[in-house]
């Protein structure tokens, strides 16, 4: 079995990383357009293998589509970050542009692949990529909610003094600041968060969670990539073991949560088909409008999109 991961950049390189270890897959492609840099952080990779103990092979290919072929899963974290001078609008139409010609070539080589989208603005370059693939919808979803939900799991942790394990937790919506994190679906073991913790140390949990990635920036300079690469990598094996594991994923509405033709998190079923399920979890009027809010917004930058012809 094999896997693609194209940009090999702090993200891509991370899933990548995360995939071999796991041993879950025969091979792992990592695809750049810089030349030389996969090849060199796959060898670099490989050689982690007789002292991490794996099999995953690891290849690298600066833009050469072909050694991607027949791949089971395709992980898109190509694109470029926000530069001074830059617009959202600039980086919407080159991150588009972007996604859209990756997914044309890992589809001219793997017609049947299931694509997980990384890049950025994650809603929209989910929707560039179904645009772009001709894939069923069931076999394009982007990552967001498994890393925004891993921050806020994390994050109660600390705050309750417990394994980040015990921390079950929902969150919908798009990634940015409209996400919408649902205490009312977040149990400790089973015990709802809220008979653990008061109302204002929640609060300022769900709200350090929504500011999660701008927090990372601001730290270090440029976006994470140990949690993005590793909640990438957690949706990878989902599908190649076929484990039907209920994450927040991004993928295209068509009437669930009362939204059609929009891109969100929400949860789904994944397994070897790709979204398998999606679960309509009952919201109540509040909720709701926070998660309409949220596509609302995400819709938004869709039409921004739209307009500029590229897909
Ligand atoms: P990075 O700059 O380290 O890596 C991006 C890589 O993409 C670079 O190596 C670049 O050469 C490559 N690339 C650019 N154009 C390409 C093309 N046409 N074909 C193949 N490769 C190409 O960036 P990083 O930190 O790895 O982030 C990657 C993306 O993931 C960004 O858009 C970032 O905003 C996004 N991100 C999304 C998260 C999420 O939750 N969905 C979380 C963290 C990052
Ligand atoms: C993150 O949430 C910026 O999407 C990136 O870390």
């Amino acid at each position: 079995m094999k896997v693609t991961v194209v940009g090999a950049g702090n993200v891509g390189a991370t899933c990548a990383q995360v995939i071999a270890q796991k041993n879950i897959v025969q091979e792992v492609v990592l695809v750049d357009i810089k030349e030389g840099i996969s090849e060199g952080k796959s060898l670099d990779l490989w050689q982690t293998a007789p002292v991490n103990y794996y099999d995953t092979r690891l290849v690298g290919s600066t833009n050469d589509y072909s050694k991607t072929a027949g791949s089971e899963v395709v992980v898109i974290t190509s694109g470029v970050p926000r530069k001074p001078g830059m617009s959202r609008d600039d980086l919407i139409s080159i991150n588009a542009g972007i996604v859209k010609s990756v997914t044309e070539n890992v589809v001219k080589y793997s017609p049947d692949t299931i694509i997980v989208v990384v890049s950025n603005p994650l809603d929209v370059m989910t929707y560039a990529a179904y645009a772009s693939a001709n894939l069923p919808k069931t076999r394009v979803m982007g990552m967001a909610g498994i890393l925004d939900t891993a921050r806020y799991r994390a994050f109660l942790a600390e705050a309750l003094d417990v394994s980040p394990r015990d921390i079950q937790a929902l969150l919908m919506g798009g990634h940015g600041d409209t996400m919408v994190p649902l205490p009312r679906y977040t149990t400790v073991s089973g015990i709802p968060v809220t008979e653990l913790i008061d109302q204002e140390r929640l609060d300022a949990i769900v709200k350090r969670t929504i500011n999660g990635g701008g927090e990372l920036v601001n730290l270090m300079g440029t976006s994470a990539w140990y949690a993005p690469g590793s909640a990438a990598a957690q949706m990878v094996e989902a599908i190649v073991m076929d484990q039907k594991r209920i994450f927040p994923c991004c993928i295209k509405l068509e009437g669930e949560y009362g939204l059609n033709n929009m891109f969100v998190g929400v949860p789904v079923k994944l397994g070897k088909n790709g979204v398998e399920q999606v679960i309509e979890v009952a919201l109540n009027e509040a909720e709701t409008e926070l998660l309409h809010n949220s596509a609302n917004s995400v819709k938004k930058i869709m039409d921004v999109l739209d307009g500029m012809n590229i897909l």
